[in-house]
């Protein structure tokens, strides 16, 4: 099994960005977290990030025919991107949208996702520990 773990714009400044929102932990140590559950289920996993939503398109369409599913946080292209959804609905990949924050509970702006909408299950809240259930889910989505 083959998962694409895609972090979208300034996730790559886990840490130092908003710490009492995100955490105190960097973007590696998220990298850990995701190769270390990854190699404990036996699953071979690659890890993008981008600031470009453009980017993003090309990593999603990148993974049909490579990849078996993919975790996303979008991030802020989340509550924006028609583009990241359409991506997603096209290589039809079983997909899982992760935010490290209770987005349901900020900002009217960040009620809408529209990368939501081609996901089978969304984590939000759980901080780095919803990027694990995400790969777990995922696990056993495509086991069953
Ligand atoms: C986020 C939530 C988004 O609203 C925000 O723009 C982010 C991070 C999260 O992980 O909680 O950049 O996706």
């Amino acid at each position: 099994m083959k998962f694409l773990v895609i972090n979208g714009p300034n996730l790559n400044l886990l840490g130092l960005r908003e710490p009492d929102i995100y955490g105190k932990q960097d973007y590696a140590a998220l990298c850990d977290l995701v190769r270390q559950t990854c190699a404990a289920e036996g699953i071979e996993v690659a890890l993008f990030q981008s600031n470009h939503e453009g980017a993003i398109v090309d990593a999603i369409q990148g993974a049909y025919g490579k990849m078996d599913g993919i975790v996303i946080n979008p991030a802020a292209y989340t509550h924006t991107s028609i583009a990241i959804l359409d991506a997603l609905k096209a290589v039809g990949l079983p997909a899982v949208e992760v935010h490290i924050s209770d987005v349901s509970q900020r900002e009217d702006f960040r009620q809408v996702s529209y990368a939501g909408r081609a996901c089978i299950k969304t984590y939000m809240g759980l901080g780095f520990e919803g990027y694990r259930q995400a790969i777990l889910y995922l696990k056993d989505y495509l086991a069953k």
